[in-house]
């Protein structure tokens, strides 16, 4: 038997295929169009979302064909936050998906935040006053797309995270749910009590009439049109991406710790059945629920780590594809100390600046393309030893001494050798980087009972390598402090 895994991502999506020892056996991919139609907002035609999907899925599935194994289910992981709000009766998106990188609520952020309303945010939510999350975005749509708010309190309109809306897509409009982790994302949702909340509804005028039913991450969300891949298939569960890279990493214990290098970078600390409150301006989520039982988690987000490397090829056109960065940067002049605040979007954690914007210190005559591209690639671990420092003054007892990374990025040694530097820790790179695509197919599998329970299956977690600190600690105390001067500098400008 087989699951097939759906990655939704914020630049493609994919699909792959996994045996029921959870190996990739097959897999596809498509990148889809980005819209940026005013400075700070970042759209997705839904439209696109939903159709790359499903042809990276027939296609996988075309190309695990050979094997003859049957697909068991279905498992679903998407970026998180992006809302899409659809008519019920036709199906139809009212506006493209407003993404999560999407600034355009800040204004409202604030003044919410001035009229003294974070405190409850944080405390029903356990998420910061930020546009990042979907309820701002949700609020925007009704009130700027003609018409919506009437319909919406009429319920003639439907509300999702991406899986609600692949969902309801895949069940041609039979089912409209999400899991625990992707409602914890919405600034919706009572993650202590697990239902949505109806001051948060009311704070960001949000009628409970669009919102999606609420499942456990391993559940029953219903079966796939008959059409689509030849027969009905189960959809059986999902997970927004960092959740299931928690799960995808095995990080089942409280105080195991996980950061994936995508778009943005994003760390998560299991928490068990704890939902702490952060006091260094990190945020409290779901990683993952089962049976009822939510498992909390301290989340660090980085809005851009793979997204600088885009930059650099896209903006600078200093390089052809992503992988030539690492050459790049090895030819940097060891004498010049360039740093990079890559605050494209803002910052988020822990300094949660929607309006600061990038910068580069250290320039000198003699800066060039591999200076920039080396201040690129460090920002990434610079920015996560701001999320490590956060989570271990958060955690009693520090959580584990180790950082497992995936994603992208994860693939440069030289990239994990400055993090493992910069945090003063070993980092551990699995074997299967394909953590977020896996953790859902987990949770799918086990639902289905093809796929062993958690701690078989933390027993089969791999390691690939681990990077050991080497740098000596004033040295890198130095550097750490110097880039938490730029940080400074830039939120001041
Ligand atoms: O919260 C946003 C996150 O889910 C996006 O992940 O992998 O597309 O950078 P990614």
């Amino acid at each position: 038997m087989t699951i097939l895994a759906i990655d939704q991502g914020t630049t493609s999506s994919r699909a792959i295929l996994f045996d029921d020892q959870l190996n990739a056996r097959a897999s596809a991919q498509q990148e889809f169009a980005q819209h940026f139609p005013q400075s700070g907002w970042v759209e997705h035609d839904a439209h696109d979302l939903w159709t790359s999907t499903a042809a990276v899925a027939r296609a996988a599935i075309e190309k695990g064909r050979s094997s003859g194994a049957a697909i068991a289910a279905i498992g679903i992981t998407n970026q998180r936050e992006t809302t899409v709000i659809w008519d019920r009766r036709s199906g139809e998106p009212i506006h493209r998906a407003i993404v999560w990188q999407d600034r355009r609520t800040a204004a409202l952020c604030q003044r919410l935040k001035d009229e003294g309303n974070e405190a409850a945010v944080t405390e029903a939510t356990g998420l910061l006053l930020d546009p990042y999350f979907s309820a701002t975005k949700i609020a925007w749509l009704l009130d700027n797309v003609e018409g919506a708010r009437a319909a919406a309190e009429r319920g003639e309109l439907a509300f999702g995270t991406v899986d609600s809306w692949l969902i309801w897509n895949l069940t041609g409009g039979r089912v409209h749910a999400t899991d625990a982790t992707n409602a914890a994302r919405t600034m919706l949702y009572d993650i202590r009590r697990g239902e949505w909340s109806q001051p948060m509804c009311a704070l960001f005028g949000v009628p409970a009439a669009i919102l999606p039913e609420v499942r456990d991450s391993a559940g029953d969300f219903g079966l796939t049109r008959p059409d689509l891949f030849g027969k009905e298939l189960p959809i059986l569960g999902v997970a927004g991406d960092q959740q299931a890279a928690t799960v995808g990493q095995a990080c089942f214990q409280p105080g195991m710790m996980k950061s994936t290098y995508g778009t943005g970078c994003f760390a998560l600390l299991n928490t068990g059945d704890r939902a702490v409150t952060s006091q260094n301006r990190l945020l409290t989520t779901i990683a993952y629920q089962l049976d009822g039982k939510p498992t909390y988690a301290l989340e660090g987000s980085i809005f851009i780590a793979g997204a600088v490397v885009q930059w650099l090829r896209d903006g600078l056109g200093l390089i052809r594809q992503a992988a030539d960065t690492q050459k790049l940067a090895q030819k940097a002049d060891p004498a010049q100390d360039v740093i990079m605040v890559p605050a494209f979007t803002g910052l988020g954690a822990p300094w949660w600046q929607p309006d600061a914007r990038g910068a580069i210190y250290g320039l000198t005559r003699n800066t060039g393309p591999a200076e920039l591209a080396l201040a690129a690639l460090e920002s990434v671990g610079f920015q996560t030893r701001d999320l490590w420092q956060a989570m271990h003054a958060d955690w009693p007892g520090g959580g584990d001494a180790v950082l497992r990374v995936d994603g992208g990025m994860s693939a440069s040694d030289p990239t994990m050798q400055f993090l493992a530097d910069i945090l003063g820790a070993p980092v551990d790179r699995p074997k299967a980087v394909e953590t977020t695509a896996k953790g859902a197919a987990w949770l799918a599998g086990m639902r289905a009972g093809i796929c062993p329970g958690a701690e078989e299956y933390a027993a089969s977690w791999a390691l690939d390598r681990r990077f050991e600190p080497k740098l000596p600690e004033a040295e890198r105390e130095a550097r750490y402090a110097r880039w938490t001067k730029a940080v400074q500098a830039t939120m001041s400008l």
